[in-house]
């Protein structure tokens, strides 16, 4: 099972102001990439406070939504939520047949699969945005050690940034 950390950041490395900040700043071109890359994939993993500011079941592609209450039900087909820790969910998605996952925030989440060591590449992109403090890509204490495979220019004025993670 492959997993992709695919993320928008500010060119201050931050993902929203606050945990109730829509990504409603990135460009045309951001929006494209999530809706191809995560309907490629197939599955988009993410944590229940990134879906409250989204609220809208994202169509095309399966949405794992990862929240401690249990008894969450989704009224959309593709939305799934659940409880269960990031290897099993894995394991779980897998048995499936999925082969590629996208987690996608927001920092609690991502620092949970990182913690783990789940995260196989990191696609980051750059808006031409400060928002000087705000949420981290990763939550809490997290290293990893990545090596660049591809930069370039995205749109008019984004960054795109893909990083395998080094085991
Ligand atoms: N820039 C970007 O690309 C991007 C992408 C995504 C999100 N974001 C931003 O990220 C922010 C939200 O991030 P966040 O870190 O506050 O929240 P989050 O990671 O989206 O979700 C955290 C929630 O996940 C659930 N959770 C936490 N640990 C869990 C566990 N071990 N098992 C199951 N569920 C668990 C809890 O929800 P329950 O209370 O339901 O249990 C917790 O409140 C928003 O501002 C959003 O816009 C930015």
């Amino acid at each position: 099972m492959k997993v992709t950390l695919l993320m928008a950041l500010t060119a201050d490395g931050l993902i929203g102001r606050d945990d109730t900040h829509l990504t409603d700043w990135t460009a045309a071109e951001d929006k494209k990439l999530f809706k191809s890359f995560t309907q490629k994939a197939g599955v988009v993993i993410m944590g229940s406070k990134t879906f409250e500011t989204l609220d809208r079941p994202l169509p095309g592609r399966k949405v794992v939504i990862l929240t401690r209450q249990k008894d969450r039900v989704a009224p959309w087909e593709n939305v799934v939520f659940t409880d269960l820790s990031p290897d099993n969910l894995l394991k779980s998605l897998e048995q499936e047949g999925y082969e590629h996952v996208v987690v996608s925030g927001g920092a609690t989440i991502n620092a949970l699969f990182a913690k783990q060591g789940l995260i196989d590449e990191i696609i980051l992109t750059y808006s031409p945005v400060i928002f000087g403090s705000g949420m981290p890509l990763l939550a809490g204490d997290v290293s990893m050690d990545l090596a660049l495979i591809k930069v370039s220019r995205m749109g008019e004025n984004m960054i795109y940034a893909h990083y395998k993670v080094i085991h």
